[in-house]
């Protein structure tokens, strides 16, 4: 992939961690959704968090991008206290797709991905081919070229989906952080999103997704974090962490785990009520 879109330097697999919470504790209001947790983003890899509606996955993520102040701790992005950086150099490190964006209204779709290169201009660096260069290709790698000239707010879920991710992209950065990219989207394309994700991960980026379907975090993701309650319950490999132990403890789910007929990692089959023969 073009170097526009980020390659690897030092982020590579076993490179120094770029980001990382030590000791955060964050809320809303008066109210503590995470308190005392560290984590660091393996370098390279594509991460993921997984865990029960309203655990804080994306509460973690927006604490991760600078967008909500912990109460106590700190984030550090390539060894700086983000809380010190300006927005603006927080956005050409790192590219944020947050879970229910807003566009406003009448924008179409050049245009708000256009937006993804405003970090990159200031009043001596104004909108250039090269910026209009990299749009078109953000536009392309996420299939929508052909919607540029619509209003945003005439698109399906799904093409909408991809015109933020298209944004995000158009940032140039090679530290993604998705939450829910799938959203909205049918396997099919959800798939093709995910295949995305794979691609800009072979390019050098780092990515960290919150995804809801389990079987596609483990499919796609390298480190998958679990989280339960604010807090991290367990982190690893996909083979490490999916047990049918830990899918009852962090979701209360009774589930067989068994090998992806179509790949390396584990499957996991849930056991509902009904429809299930346990001992064929
Ligand atoms: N803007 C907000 N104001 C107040 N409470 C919030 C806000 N956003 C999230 N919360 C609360 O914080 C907790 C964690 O939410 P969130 O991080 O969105 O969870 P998840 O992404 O894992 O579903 C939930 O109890 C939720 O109701
Ligand atoms: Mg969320």
């Amino acid at each position: 992939m073009d170097a526009q879109f980020g390659t690897t330097t030092e982020s590579g697999a076993g490179g120094a961690v770029r980001l990382a919470a030590r000791d955060i504790t964050v809320g809303y209001g008066g109210q503590t959704v995470i308190d005392g947790l560290d984590v660091a983003i393996p370098p390279g890899v594509v991460t993921t968090i997984i865990g029960p509606n309203g655990c804080g996955k994306s509460t973690l993520l927006r604490t991760l991008t600078r967008l909500l102040k912990p109460a106590r701790g700190a984030v550090v992005l390539d060894g700086e206290d983000i809380a010190r950086l300006r927005t603006r150099d927080v956005a050409k490190k790192l590219g944020l797709l947050p879970q229910a964006p807003v566009a406003p209204e009448g924008l179409t779709v050049s245009d708000l991905v256009a937006r993804g290169r405003h970090p990159h201009q200031s009043w001596l660096r104004q909108w250039s081919s090269d910026d209009a260069d990299i749009v078109e290709k953000a536009l392309a790698m996420t299939g929508v070229s052909e919607l540029a000239q619509r209003p945003i707010d005439s698109l399906s879920g799904g093409q909408r989906q991809r015109v933020w991710i298209s944004m995000t992209l158009a940032q140039g950065t090679d530290l993604l952080l998705l939450d829910e990219p799938t959203t909205y989207l049918d396997l099919a394309h959800a798939i093709d999103v995910l295949d995305l994700v794979d691609d800009l991960h072979e390019s050098g980026c780092t990515v960290v997704m919150v995804l809801h379907d389990l079987n596609l975090a483990t499919r796609y993701s390298d480190h998958l974090i679990v989280m339960r309650a604010g807090s991290i319950l367990a982190q690893g490999t996909p083979r490490e962490v999916i047990t049918a132990e830990l899918l009852e403890e962090a979701f209360g789910l009774r589930a067989k785990v068994i090998d992806d007929p179509v790949g390396d990692r584990p499957l996991i089959v849930p056991i509902g009520r009904t429809h299930v023969r346990l001992d064929p």
